[in-house]
């Protein structure tokens, strides 16, 4: 398997500052110009968050938001954190001026569409994290984007106006039905692919839980849509050295195989894995 960017950049980034979002989500901005300059929607970067042996190990973070100067060259790089460990903890609670260990970029990207396509984004909770890149990315290319966005409550739902300032149309669903529809954020991802001629192109891009992740892929494969998933396997070392982060997958003789989801994935064909 080989990169699909240049080669990763290890850098010691430091905190240019730290918005909390919530009491468990922040959005953390590092000053990296060098892997903000090579990062690509999808990919990730390792990041160790503490100085000392606890945490031992790096742990993996969606590229959020490319950083930029008014001129428009690359500063760094922003991550949306939700705190439920000993790493995210301390990305939480950073301060600006204190530093980071940051490897990237790393991984394979999603592979944005192009008019008269659409792009559908699908994200639950976290899972919004590589979208603000794709977003742009897509906006770039003139392509029209929907960003289907599931979260517990109204106050887990962020970045709404940044999504619509890219001209994104928002689908919102909430558990509790706090904002926009109440359950979850397939249901209206079906309405709309069945309400959708079967030649106009829509390609699905997803990132959540593992169940949404499924369920979307079975959605998208049912309207016979193309379908990328960016998966969340925990991950030892984002390199390929540990196995932590397998997927199973079907390969084109329908064989099933272990992938290393931080080489050929985060982001795979939803139609090639096994979901069970
Ligand atoms: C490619 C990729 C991109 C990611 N992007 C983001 C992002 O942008 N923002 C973000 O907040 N998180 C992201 N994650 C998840 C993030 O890496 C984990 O939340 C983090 O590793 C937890 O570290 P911790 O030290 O805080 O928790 P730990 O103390 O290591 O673990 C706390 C608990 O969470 C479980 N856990 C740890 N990692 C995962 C995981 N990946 N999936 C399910 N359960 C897990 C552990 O088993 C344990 O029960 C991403 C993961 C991957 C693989
Ligand atoms: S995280 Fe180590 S092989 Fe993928």
């Amino acid at each position: 398997m080989q990169y699909t960017a240049v080669m990763p950049i290890d850098v010691v980034a430091e905190v240019i500052d730290n918005h909390p979002l919530s009491t468990d989500y922040n959005v953390l901005r590092l000053s990296a110009p060098a892997i903000a300059a090579a990062a690509a929607p999808g990919q990730f970067v390792m990041i160790k968050a503490g100085a000392g042996f606890d945490p031992l190990l790096r742990r993996p973070f969606s590229v959020f938001e490319v950083l930029r100067d008014p001129g428009g060259a690359p500063l760094g790089i922003s991550l949306l954190n939700k705190r439920i460990g000993a790493s995210t903890g301390l990305i939480y609670g950073a301060r600006p001026g204190q530093t980071v260990a940051c490897l990237g970029p790393l991984g394979r990207p999603f592979t944005p569409v192009a008019p008269p396509d659409e792009g559908w984004m699908v994200a639950g909770g976290v899972g919004l994290a590589p979208f603000a890149a794709l977003a742009g990315a897509l906006r770039a290319r003139r392509v029209s984007t929907t960003l289907f966005y599931g979260a517990r409550s109204a106050a887990e739902l962020f970045y709404l106006d940044f999504f619509r300032d890219l001209g994104v149309e928002l689908v919102l669903t909430t558990e509790d039905g706090s904002a926009g529809e109440r359950g979850r954020v397939v249901a209206p991802l079906e309405r709309r692919l069945a309400a959708r001629a079967p030649d106009a192109g829509v390609t699905i891009y997803a990132c959540g839980p593992e169940g949404m992740l499924a369920a979307t892929a079975r959605a998208a494969a049912r309207f016979d849509r193309p379908c990328e998933v960016s998966v969340e396997r925990i991950m030892g070392c984002g390199m390929g050295g540990c196995y932590s982060c397998v997927v199973p997958m079907k390969d084109a003789t329908g064989a099933v195989h272990h992938v290393r989801s931080c080489l050929a994935g985060p982001v795979l064909q939803a139609h090639d894995i096994v979901w069970d």
